[in-house]
């Protein structure tokens, strides 16, 4: 599949910041190298690796969570935003203009080097720290069909769907697709196009500000690191504890890694394209349950595969 004019290698690369700890490589040193070994690996990694895809009940709640799809499902939360269209929902912006929600909104994302990615569906891409370390950003994957990993987390979705931070939307399309009712939300306006031209609904908005069908949500999907966003998981988690309906799921990718931390980074395209610093956050399954807990969530499953490590949380009430 294509995305923009560039040819998209279907890939196996992760996002690491949602795995790995991470290695300090020298911008100039990584020209080229678009994903550094050593952000794969990690006996935390590993270890992770080794579990099952079909998941495992989380330590804190030794529940499993049934694999099923309830197309549908409660309510019609984002009901009203027409694929491509939109939204009659005061406030809303047409898909492929910046409104002010998200004009306010992380504009470090809006940085000519991401804006390039997705444009081309190409790399190379990362999130450069103030000390120099790059973590990789999996543009080809995000611009590719969903993946049997990506599947595995939707197979566990019910009702409807929010993705926050969407990117180019292919687990929205793949959510459309399959007849389930979705919306994608992010950012950046050509992320949110790109989506609306794959096949999903989506909108240019940013989590933190007003959404459609606010409580309503059947399932969240945290994915691809981003539980970074703002910078503070425990605060995101409330934020996504207000947009889900009650006994919501949260899906969420965390970092294979034992790791919880608050980092300043920069988009940075390693060849002379560089954005505006802005905060994210890395943290590992462990961080994530810590964090969810504070915020209303109890963990009910934990899975992993293809390298890539998740959880499922479900709002109290
Ligand atoms: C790590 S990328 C994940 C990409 C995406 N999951 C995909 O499939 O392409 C983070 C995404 O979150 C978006 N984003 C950043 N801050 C956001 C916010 N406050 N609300 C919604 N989306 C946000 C960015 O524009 C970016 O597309």
């Amino acid at each position: 599949m294509r995305c923009g004019t560039g040819v998209v290698r279907p890939g196996r690369r992760r996002w690491f910041l949602g795995s790995g700890a991470g290695r300090a490589l020298p911008g100039t040193g990584a020209r080229g190298a678009h994903v550094h070994p050593r952000h794969r690996r990690g006996p935390a990694a590993a270890a992770r690796r080794r579990r099952s895809d079909r998941g495992r009940p989380a330590d804190t709640a030794r529940r499993r969570h049934r694999a099923r799809r309830r197309p549908g499902g409660q309510g019609r939360p984002g009901g009203t935003v027409r694929r491509g269209g939109r939204p009659d929902r005061p406030g809303g912006c047409p898909v492929s203009t910046v409104d002010s929600a998200c004009g306010r909104a992380s504009v470090a994302w809006r940085a000519d080097p991401y804006t390039d990615a997705l444009r081309t569906g190409r790399g190379p891409l990362f999130l450069r720290r103030h000390d120099g370390w790059l973590l990789p950003l999996e543009v080809e994957r995000w611009c590719d069909q969903a993946d049997s990993a990506d599947m595995a987390v939707l197979r566990r979705c019910e009702g409807p769907v929010l993705d926050i931070g969407c990117g180019p939307g292919r687990l929205v399309a793949a959510l459309a697709a399959h007849g389930s009712r979705a919306l994608g939300i992010d950012v950046h306006p050509a992320a949110v196009a790109r989506a609306v031209h794959s096949g999903g609904s989506a909108l240019c908005r940013s989590v933190f500000d007003g959404l459609p069908g606010e409580g309503r949500w059947g399932t969240a999907l945290l994915l691809d690191g981003n539980i970074g966003i703002g910078g503070a998981p425990e605060a995101l988690l409330r934020r996504v504890a207000e947009i889900t309906a009650p006994r919501g799921l949260l899906l969420v990718e965390g970092a294979c890694a034992d790791v919880d931390e608050r980092v300043e980074v920069r988009v940075d395209d390693t060849r002379g394209g560089l954005g505006a610093t802005f905060p994210w956050a890395r943290a590992g399954i462990s961080a994530v349950e810590r964090h969810g807990r504070a915020a209303g969530w109890t963990a009910v499953e934990e899975w992993s595969t293809e390298e890539r490590c998740f959880v499922a949380l479900r709002r109290a009430n």
